[in-house]
């Protein structure tokens, strides 16, 4: 699939199943998680421009590099939540953005509850981060809602995605790349990924 990186780490994937197993319990659910994420966005940031530049060492003037542009990390709410804290530590310098979203239970229709952006967020990289990709509802919602604020390097970071969120993803953002641990199966007829890992924000919050 273009413009879909699926990240097969070892390590990575020894923690995604463990994710999976229904009888991990949200405090080991929220630290694999955070260790996923932290593993996954050394390949999500591996293309980020940077430009030369040079540093006085004590000794003498030394080549170096910067990044060519901010970088802010836009968890969608609440599942993002738990890989946001693991991704931060590694970017400390990043600026945070919010989006709450909710899929409605029956329609599986997204809503709005709260969104929170860095200004100028055309200067950023901006890393759109949610550990699952059911329909595509939310992320397709999230990112018209980023580049209506401007957004013009987006990136997301999924944890599980499905084929049918991927395709709907594709369908209205062809160009934004999607970097995700598994493409799963497909979804049931409630909207849940198989085999997924159930609701990450329920294990995540155990509610
Ligand atoms: C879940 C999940 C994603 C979204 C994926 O969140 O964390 O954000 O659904 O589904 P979609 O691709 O079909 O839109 P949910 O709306 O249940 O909210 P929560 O994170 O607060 O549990």
């Amino acid at each position: 699939m273009k413009n879909v990186t699926v990240i097969s780490h070892p390590l990575v994937q020894h923690n995604l199943t463990r994710l999976r197993d229904q009888r991990t319990e949200p405090q080991e659910f929220r630290r694999l998680l955070g260790e996923i994420a932290s593993l996954m966005i050394y390949e999500a940031t591996r293309t980020f421009g940077f430009k030369k530049t040079t540093v006085h060492t004590p000794l003498a003037l030394a080549p170096g590099w910067k990044l060519e542009r901010e970088v802010a990390l836009v968890p969608i709410l609440r599942a993002g939540l738990g890989m946001h804290d693991a991704i931060l530590r590694l970017i400390p310098h990043a600026r945070v953005g919010f989006i709450g979203l909710k899929r409605e239970e029956t329609t599986l229709r997204a809503m709005f509850y709260h969104q929170s952006f860095p200004k100028n967020l055309e200067r950023f990289e901006v890393l759109l981060i949610d550990p699952m990709l059911a329909t595509g509802g939310s992320t397709v919602a999230a990112l018209n809602l980023l580049k209506e604020q401007g957004a013009k390097h987006i990136r997301v970071v999924n944890v599980v995605a499905a084929p049918e969120g991927i395709c709907e993803v594709q369908k209205h953002h062809p160009r934004i790349p999607i970097f995700t641990a598994a493409v799963d199966r497909k979804l049931n007829d409630r909207g849940f990924i198989l085999p997924g890992l159930g609701d990450a924000g329920d294990r995540l919050f155990g509610t």
